[in-house]
């Protein structure tokens, strides 16, 4: 018999929606969680040169010690934050990071705030686990922005852990850095141990200058959880190789953790992972002109859209708009699928209150984005 906890999983709304879309034709999918942008050549023949050199064996448990200087060398780079490599572990990707954090510090009835809508993983596995997922609802109007105090708010003697993800999956909310700040402060005030999942922190559309990561805001290691992946910026999601920075002793606890779980990340994966973060990185800044200019037209073709409440986000690759139809986000983006052939995904996945809601991805050219709104707007406008 499997562990109930394990039956208890929700099913997966992303993979309702591609299984219907497979049987049928001339779907254009606003759907998609990965970017459609190629993984930049030197990453490929980096990686090629190191399954060529026989790089194929386990790597240190930790991660390839070269890559682990690299990524500290990223954050020295980028955001002015000296590491060591006993601070950065080499992960599965950011999904492994994660869990491999929420197994190790949560304990069973220990509450985890999240912010809601929040990315498909984090609520169904911290109840695997026997914690207690608090969300705080976060609201189209103010553009899926918290208020910290809201957050402050949900703080019990049972709360161990406050989890952040701007920008965010699906909303693509990029917090304000005083927000960020504030939930900072929020989480020291209380003693909480603070998780930034800051997979996009390179897909940022309007902030002046560099996004700060939770590491230039919060100085104490020992509370803070940084997750990480080469997946969307670097175009990587298959190659599957992210990272956790945590204060040594927490990485001491986690790599124990990771060597009875995964063992080590791919080992090719994370020598394509150093032309990735050292070389050059001129790509980037092409590649998120051209999701900005998506973005901006994805918001222009939803002006006035029949029975929508939208915004715009600031980062990732989402928009997460609501309806006003007497049915929930299930039926909603199934309808959607078989009566307009556009493939979205249902809210449903996100959380409790984000049944009146969808996601749409711009991970796609901009004819996909004005045929799929095109089609989008015609069914819409039969209600
Ligand atoms: C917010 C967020 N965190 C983590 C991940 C996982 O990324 P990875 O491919 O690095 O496991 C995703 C992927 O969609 C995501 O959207």
């Amino acid at each position: 018999m499997p562990r109930q906890s394990v039956v208890d999983l929700p099913p997966s709304s992303i993979r309702m929606m591609f299984n219907e879309a497979a049987g049928m034709e001339d779907v254009l999918h606003l759907s998609i969680g990965q970017p459609d942008f190629a993984t930049p050549q030197p990453v490929i023949e980096a990686m090629v040169e190191a399954l060529r050199q026989g790089k194929t064996k386990y790597a240190l448990d930790a991660g390839v010690l070269e890559f682990r200087e690299q990524i500290c060398a990223y954050y020295s780079r980028e955001h002015a934050v000296e590491l060591t490599p006993e601070e950065v572990l080499v992960t599965d990707g950011a999904v492994e990071a994660i869990t491999l954090v929420l197994q190790a510090f949560i304990s069973p009835g220990d509450e985890v705030i999240l912010l809601e809508p929040a990315f498909v993983v984090y609520a169904p596995f911290i109840r695997m686990i026997g914690g207690v997922p608090i969300p705080v609802v976060t609201r189209v109007e103010d553009g899926y922005v918290p208020d910290p105090q809201e957050v402050e708010n949900a703080i019990t003697p049972r709360t161990r852990m406050l989890l952040v993800n701007s920008p965010c999956n699906p909303t693509g909310a990029t917090f304000p850095v005083e927000v960020l700040k504030q939930l900072a402060d929020v989480a020291r005030r209380h003693n909480l141990l603070l998780g930034s999942d800051e997979v996009y922190e390179q897909l940022i559309y309007d902030h002046p200058g560099r996004y700060p990561s939770m590491l230039t805001l919060e100085p104490d290691r020992d509370r803070l959880f940084i997750f990480h992946s080469l997946s969307k910026t670097y175009a990587m999601t298959g190659i599957r190789v992210g990272w956790v920075v945590t204060g040594s002793s927490n990485w001491k606890i986690l790599q124990k953790l990771h060597t009875f779980t995964t063992t080590v990340a791919n080992t090719p994966g994370q020598w394509a992972g150093i032309e990735a973060l050292g070389g050059d990185q001129g790509f980037i800044s092409s590649m998120v002109s051209e999701y900005k200019e998506r973005r901006n037209l994805l918001g222009s073709l939803l002006q006035g859209m029949p029975h929508l409440s939208s915004y715009t986000p600031g980062g990732a690759f989402y928009l997460f708009p609501r309806f006003d139809l007497p049915m929930d986000a299930d039926t909603f983006c199934l309808r959607l699928l078989k009566e307009a052939k556009v493939c979205c995904i249902p809210g449903t996945g996100f959380g409790d209150s984000c049944r009146q809601a969808f996601r749409i991805s711009y991970a796609v050219g901009p004819d996909a984005i004005r045929e799929g709104i095109r089609r989008m707007r015609k069914w819409l406008t039969l209600f």
